[in-house]
């Protein structure tokens, strides 16, 4: 069968990996989380003491950045891939609030675009991949068959992520991820290299007020007839 390629893009916080991954699942296609990866870097310019709140190194993190091995790994019971830095398992390291913080600051930084879009390109030569992030339909892959940009309000959005993170027992407030979420909006959508902005023949999904399985059915379709049509 056909194989596309599917770019999901769009603001934080709108659920975009949960529609990914359960459309890879459904298709049988790959998933890759490139805020994961862009995370990860921010792990480890922290770990390093290369960023913090009010600093950045941005020459000592470039001088490591060929030392930095990304790589996921399927884990068979969570059902996805998760995030490696090295052979140390960080996919519940990167989530925390300390990452959210500063990750906008490091994906601004264009060597560190150029390094992980390298490795994203790589994971589509196939096709048959769902991807999500910021930039997948604009610029790692602007010849995707089906372009998804999601949005929802501010609000909204941080309401999810807050019950999110109370779930896992994080200390944090809702005006807190509120006010992480506007911030990460404007600084991914106003920077130099890449912004987010919607894809040429990108479909928008406001899913304020869409459940999970009404969004799912949509864009599952629209990729079947995609995948379908000769
Ligand atoms: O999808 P996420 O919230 O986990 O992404 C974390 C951050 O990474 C997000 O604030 C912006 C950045 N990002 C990016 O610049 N480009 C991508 N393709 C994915 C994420």
């Amino acid at each position: 069968m056909k194989k596309i390629t599917i770019a999901i893009d769009g603001h934080s916080s709108t659920g975009k990996s949960t529609l990914a991954k359960q459309l890879a699942k459904a298709l049988n296609y790959i998933y890759v989380d490139t805020g994961a990866m862009y995370r990860a870097v921010t792990y480890f310019a922290m770990q390093q003491g290369f960023v913090g709140e009010d600093f950045l190194d941005k020459e000592a993190l470039l001088n490591s950045l060929s030392l930095i091995n990304l790589s996921f790994k399927f884990n068979e019971n969570l059902g996805f891939a998760e995030m490696y830095l090295d052979n140390n398992n960080i996919e519940s390291a990167i989530r925390s609030i300390q990452v959210s913080n500063l990750v906008s600051k490091i994906a601004s930084i264009s060597e560190v675009r150029s390094k992980l879009v390298q490795q994203q390109k790589q994971y589509g030569v196939d096709k048959g991949v769902v991807m999500d992030g910021r930039d997948i339909g604009t610029v790692v892959f602007p010849n995707a068959e089906l372009k998804i940009f999601m949005t929802a309000s501010a609000e909204i959005r941080a309401q999810r992520r807050y019950l999110e993170l109370q779930q896992k027992n994080e200390n944090v407030s809702f005006e807190e991820v509120l006010k992480n979420v506007t911030e990460r909006d404007a600084i991914d959508s106003s920077r130099a290299d890449s912004p987010l902005i919607i894809a040429e023949n990108a479909i928008v999904i406001d899913n304020s007020y869409l459940t999970k399985e009404e969004q799912f059915n949509k864009i599952f379709n629209l990729a079947t007839d995609l995948i379908n049509a000769d």
